[in-house]
């Protein structure tokens, strides 16, 4: 039986992006067999924020997020980074087997400077961390997008490392992959991949006039409804895509294909795409604001998913002081 594991960065209000490219693989997972462990990557969130209040907001706000779109805490086990230490103990054991050289070679880390971000130690031996997020749960399956992939294929390295050197101990993780496909990257409202740091996205549980005003900003042309257009090149129906079955889909297709008097024009498009969203995610919202009203259920849940989290942690923790002489081997 798989372990699955994957931590989420608590970057609070997710768009249609997060949603499609990662929440919902997360999320339908639990309808598959096996184990499934996500944390809120909140010690991680240090290595870029310094405002305690608003990391509170959005660690709460990204819970909230996975429990409405349906996590089903019985069947994946939510936490919090933070609620389970054990991962900065076995961080140090880690790093203690590791050649700078390793770190020195990460993308991440190398964009990050670039951009601005202070080099800090945290954020240079953060691939350490997250090698012992993914090593301390004994997981062997890990879901990333591609640009962390490479922190996987660390936790890998970290992993033989330490077991070379002291015994099989970690369990080698696999990086697991999402499908190419339409979803793999979701554009935003000015065609670009839609991102939090561009500020074109369409927030999830977004609704009413502000969804209205959002789905406005959509780029278009002026060229008219009746002019024959290829459907893929334009922004709106690139919306629906994400939303609509297929029979449906190729009635819009089609209609734009052809121009003429029966073809739609972009207030046409727009005005069903924000029926779909409005429709898609009303048992979310509705549930959403639920959880919104009872801070204690959503406490609740984290707490008991760190109770289930940190007893491995703790074992998989023992097992390594031990192999390194901090421990007898029998305690
Ligand atoms: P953002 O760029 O908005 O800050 P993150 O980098 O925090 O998003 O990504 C969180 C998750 O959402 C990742 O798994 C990432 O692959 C996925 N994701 C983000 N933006 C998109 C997008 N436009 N299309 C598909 N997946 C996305
Ligand atoms: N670094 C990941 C990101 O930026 C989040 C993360 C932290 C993670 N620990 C992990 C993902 C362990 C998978 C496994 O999105």
């Amino acid at each position: 039986m798989s372990t699955y594991l994957s931590g989420i960065q608590p970057s609070g209000m997710q768009h249609l992006g997060n949603y499609f490219g990662a929440i919902r693989g997360h999320i339908e997972a639990q309808e598959r067999g096996g184990e499934h462990f996500y944390f809120i990557a909140d010690y991680h969130a240090l290595t870029t924020s310094r405002d305690p209040s608003a990391l509170r907001e959005r660690v709460r706000e990204t819970a909230v997020t996975y429990l409405a779109l349906g996590l089903d805490p019985e069947r994946a086990t939510l936490f919090r980074h933070s609620d389970v230490p054990e991962v900065c103990e076995i961080t140090w054991l880690l790093s203690c087997v590791t050649g700078m050289g390793l770190l020195e070679r990460a993308h991440s880390f190398k964009d990050k400077k670039a951009r601005g971000i202070q080099a800090t130690v945290g954020l240079f031996t953060y691939p350490v961390l997250m090698a012992a997020d993914i090593l301390a749960y004994e997981s062997d399956r890990v879901p990333v997008g591609k640009d962390q992939l490479q922190h996987v294929e660390m936790a890998q390295d970290m992993a033989g490392y330490f077991n070379n050197a002291y015994g099989e101990v970690f369990v080698r993780p696999e990086p697991l992959l999402p499908d190419e496909g339409r979803f793999a990257r979701v554009v935003g409202l000015d065609g670009e991949k839609m991102s939090k740091s561009h500020e074109n996205g369409v927030w999830i549980f977004e609704s009413g006039k502000p969804l209205a005003k959002r789905i406005g900003r959509i780029v278009t042309d002026s060229r008219a409804p009746s002019e024959p257009k290829d459907p893929e090149a334009l922004l709106p129906f690139r919306f629906l895509e994400l939303f609509l079955d297929a029979d449906e889909l190729e009635d819009w297709r089609a209609r734009v294909r052809d121009g003429g008097e029966g073809a739609p024009g972009y207030g046409h498009m727009k005005a069903r795409i924000i029926e779909v969203i409005e429709e898609t995610f009303a048992p979310a919202r509705a549930r959403r604001e639920q959880l919104l009203a009872d801070p204690g259920e959503v406490d609740r849940i984290l707490a008991r998913g760190a109770e289930k989290a940190r007893a491995i942690a703790v074992g998989v923790r023992d097992r390594a002081l031990a192999a390194c002489g901090l421990r007898s081997p029998s305690s």
